[in-house]
């Protein structure tokens, strides 16, 4: 990456940390940030405590190290704050595969029907959408939705397809995945697990049917890691970006975690958007307040109207 010379002598830590109180700055990051971004950061959560976190924070300055949608959706919640990110180019691929003129020609095929977007998607998206959700709310807003009200899911069909089965409630799909999750071999878990019989699986909802079927355990990144604190099992197999195992690791020191294995010999179970942000882009978005998200008000008003709906229900 071409990022401009840091003098290195400098403490990066002791840096940011000395930043985030001259600019009342604070530093929100995602549980698949790399270990030493998570050490530094205010607040660890998934999508849907960071967004809260986001809402809540007094702070002038929100620093979001996480990939695009978040940090955009920090700044729907907060039109007034600076919203800066490490890197502009940590999108994802729910997002990427969700373009907003498709997504309005595909509502427009379905006149009347109530659609529930996933917050991996874009500001626009959000804006044509009735509801936002995350993974760890998703179940208690398509519950919310009439029984008899057509629902569109967009844009996970891993997620939106979980949901159908476990709640038992028909939902149209959009047909997009994450390129991290579904690279996770069924094949490959199955023999791990028989090479650690007292291992438990657990799985992030975006995982394919095969995968998820064979986990113990289905949830969002701080469900996922909660579990493995109040679990008596000793072994985990993770099936979700590696990064949270971090957290794991910190919370249950005893215990021994295992990174489910992808298809092929990849490293494509790391999130390659998510590992864009550096410890040495984080100090410079503190020190440059830069790059920022801006957003339009007509659409920042219009993506918020979804996002309120979930925040009431969650
Ligand atoms: P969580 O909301 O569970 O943290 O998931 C975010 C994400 O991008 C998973 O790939
Ligand atoms: Fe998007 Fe997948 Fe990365 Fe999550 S892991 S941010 S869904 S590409």
């Amino acid at each position: 990456m071409n990022e401009p010379r840091i003098d290195p002598r400098l403490d990066l830590v002791d840096e940011i940390q000395r930043l985030k109180r001259e600019r009342n700055a604070v530093l929100l990051a995602h549980y698949y940030q790399e270990g030493e971004i998570q050490d530094v950061a205010d607040f660890l959560g998934d999508s849907l405590q960071l967004a809260q976190a986001a809402k809540a924070t007094q702070a002038d300055v929100i620093c979001f190290a996480g990939v695009h949608f978040m940090a955009e959706t920090a700044k729907i919640l907060n039109p007034e704050k600076i919203v800066v990110v490490p890197d502009l180019a940590a999108g994802c691929s729910l997002a990427d595969g969700c373009p907003v003129d498709r997504f309005r020609a595909w509502r427009e095929r379905h006149p009347g029907a109530v659609s529930i977007t996933y917050i991996n998607c874009s500001a626009e998206v959000k804006a044509e959408s009735d509801y936002i959700c995350t993974s760890s709310n998703a179940e208690k807003i398509v519950r919310a939705i009439p029984a008899d009200q057509e629902i569109l899911f967009a844009p996970d069909k891993n997620l939106g397809r979980f949901l159908v089965q476990k709640l038992g409630r028909p939902m149209t799909l959009w047909q997009g995945s994450c390129i991290v999750h579904e690279t996770f071999s069924e094949r490959k878990i199955v023999a791990l697990r028989e090479r650690h019989p007292d291992a438990k699986v657990v799985a992030h909802p975006e995982c394919e049917e095969a995968v998820l079927r064979l986990a113990d355990f289905v949830g969002s990144t701080t469900a996922l890691l909660k579990f493995t604190i109040d679990d008596a099992a000793r072994k985990f197999i993770v099936a979700t970006e590696p990064g949270i195992v971090h957290q794991m690791k910190k919370a249950s020191p005893g215990k021994e975690f295992l990174d489910a294995p992808p298809e092929g010999n990849c490293a494509c179970n790391e999130c390659p958007h998510m590992k864009l942000n550096s410890l040495e882009k984080v100090y410079l978005a503190l020190r440059d307040l830069a790059p920022r998200i801006e957003l339009a008000t007509d659409l920042r008003e219009r993506a918020q109207v979804a996002i309120d709906r979930m925040m009431a229900l969650s």
